[in-house]
């Protein structure tokens, strides 16, 4: 049984992690942060109660958890206070008990999220200052959060109180043996140096972020589980070669209720990417997928997977980051059959639809990873696992 989980998305984002680090989180003690900042917005659902969260760790929910921000996140003070009081109003308890904040996480500033807004409408970024964040940091003309409680700025004294050497932190609690889920925001193929640039985020989202945005050795991740959608999302601007501009596309956004969590834009859907994942796979490693929104697809009479792209009449069988061949090809199917049934209410493998089945074996011998958990919708209840092996 792993005590250390990495859950991170393998697509372009907003792949279902929050509601599905809600889930492990059950068993788990400690949820952390390690890059991105609220760029995201994870969702989980609780009895028909949906919360999102920007940057406080999908932990939350959970009595007696600790929520770590790592170093590597970047964070809006504004906004993590707005978080912070809009659970407590909602009868969330969040003290530093429950959240702690990094010393060393860099701070967003009022001219970041002005300078992301006016240079980076091209890129569609979700507009909060995360590139401009980095940007400073890298150039090191940033601002951490120990250096902006030192300079008493607006949200210093409240803030002041959740922050700690989290390095410390969390290695004292591996060592100690507690159980440790590691949550990524974005996806990989968001990731700076594994994305498809420049439509990417600007922090290493991969399972490799962990180690640099947390303060931990490798060998302390015992496991990373990749979470897909059975299809394929991406909000903003950049390639995605399966996109689907017709009905079926529509029908898709339509049922799967495909909105930004952060920015409320409508995500454009495409089926799933086999070479993407697979690809996903490789660079973090995957021990396990955990599949979401299955029920999306229930009423579809063809499913396809994409298993190539056909370019300048060649066909490439594995992924590339090249955005010129990605906005460019034209994606080679796999047709399965479909199935009609709804998933409600499935608690079982066993249970789903013959095809429903066939299109879950057929990912895991396509991407050469197995599938642990299917999610048949955003509640907590409607998670099926499949290998628990895997799982805490
Ligand atoms: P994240 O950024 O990866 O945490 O994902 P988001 O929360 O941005 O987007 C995922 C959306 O899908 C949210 O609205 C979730 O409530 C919802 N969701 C998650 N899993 C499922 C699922 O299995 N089925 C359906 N229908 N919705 C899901
Ligand atoms: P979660 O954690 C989906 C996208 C933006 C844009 C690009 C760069 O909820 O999965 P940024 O503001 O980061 O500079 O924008 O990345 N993006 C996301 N898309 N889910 C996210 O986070 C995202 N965070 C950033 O839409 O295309
Ligand atoms: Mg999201």
């Amino acid at each position: 049984m792993p005590k250390n989980i990495a859950v991170i998305g393998a697509q372009f984002g907003d792949e279902g992690k929050g509601k599905i680090i809600d889930f492990l989180a059950e068993k788990a003690d400690v949820v952390a942060r390690f890059n991105g900042g609220n760029n995201a917005g994870h969702t989980i659902e609780v009895n028909n109660n949906q919360t999102i969260l920007h940057l406080i760790p999908s932990g939350i929910l959970h009595k007696g958890t600790i929520n770590i921000i790592g170093n590597g996140v970047v964070v809006d003070p504004k906004v993590l206070m707005e978080e912070i009081n809009g659970l407590t109003d909602k009868g969330v308890k969040v003290t530093p008990d429950n959240l702690v904040v990094s010393e060393n996480a860099h701070i967003i500033l009022e001219k970041h999220i002005k300078e992301d807004k006016e240079k980076n409408k091209h890129l569609g970024t979700t507009a909060r200052g995360i590139g401009p964040a980095y940007t400073d940091k890298a150039a090191r003309a940033g601002i951490r959060v120990v250096d902006y409680i030192n300079q008493n700025n607006e949200f210093s004294k409240t803030l002041s109180s959740f922050v700690k050497n989290t390095t410390l932190l969390i290695n004292n609690l591996i060592n100690t043996d507690k159980k440790i889920l590691f949550e990524g925001a974005q996806g990989t193929l968001l990731d700076i140096d594994h994305g498809t640039y420049p439509y990417v985020t600007s922090s290493n989202s991969i399972v490799g972020g962990i180690c640099t945005g947390l303060g931990i050795g490798p060998k302390k991740i015992d496991e990373a589980l990749g979470v897909a959608k059975a299809y394929t999302t991406r909000v903003g601007n950049g390639p995605l070669p399966t996109e689907l501009k017709d009905e079926t596309g529509k029908q898709i956004q339509d049922i799967g209720k495909e909105f930004g969590a952060t920015t409320g834009r409508p995500r454009r859907c495409g089926w799933l990417d086999a070479l993407m994942c697979k690809y996903s796979a490789m660079v973090n490693g995957l021990d396990a997928v955990v599949l979401t929104k299955l029920d999306v697809l229930s009423g579809l009479e063809k499913i396809k997977i994409c298993i190539g792209y056909k370019y300048k009449s060649k066909i490439i069988k594995e992924f590339t980051t090249d955005v010129e061949i990605l906005e460019n090809c034209e994606p080679v199917y796999e047709e399965l059959s479909g199935w009609k049934e709804k998933l409600d209410g499935m608690n079982d493998f066993n249970e789903l639809p013959e095809n429903a089945k066939k299109y879950i074996k057929r990912i895991e011998e396509l991407i050469e990873v197995p599938v642990c958990i299917v999610s048949i919708g955003p509640g907590r209840d409607q998670t099926i696992i499949l290998r628990k092996e895997f799982l805490f």
